[in-house]
């Protein structure tokens, strides 16, 4: 099972199945509780995961994005959610998970 997963991993990020790579992470996001906060393209109680990937693609982001989303916190999006948290998610979420909904954000 890891190594299908590992493999369907690879295949998405050559950009091939994006449709079903990203199919399954927002199936993840939802299993893992994230959509209460978060939409793809609107802001919820956090911001919307295209603004989150718009202001981080191309600036190699992903450990401290996983970091955040392990550890929570706040101050990067004070002025859309006026100061409310992000929660820590480590351990209730594994790190790969965490790992595979970050690729997602940074890939829309
Ligand atoms: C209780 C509401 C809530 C839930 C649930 C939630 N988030 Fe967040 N999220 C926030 C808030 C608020 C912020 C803004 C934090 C800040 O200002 O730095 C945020 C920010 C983020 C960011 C951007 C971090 C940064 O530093 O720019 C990412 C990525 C993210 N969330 C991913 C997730 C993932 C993945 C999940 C599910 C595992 C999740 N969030 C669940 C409220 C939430």
């Amino acid at each position: 099972m890891k190594n299908l997963l590992a493999a369907v991993a690879l295949i998405a990020g050559a950009g091939m199945f994006a449709n079903t790579a990203s199919a399954d992470g927002l199936a993840l996001a939802k299993k893992s509780g994230c959509l209460a906060c978060h939409a793809i393209d609107k802001k919820i109680v956090g911001p919307a995961w295209k603004d989150v990937s718009d202001r981080y693609k191309g600036k190699n982001a992903k450990a401290e994005l996983i970091t955040k989303v392990k550890a929570g916190g706040k101050g990067n999006w004070t002025e859309v959610t006026r100061g409310v948290p992000m929660p820590p998610y480590s351990p209730r979420v594994s790190d790969a998970n965490i790992e595979k909904l970050v690729d997602f954000i940074l890939a829309l």
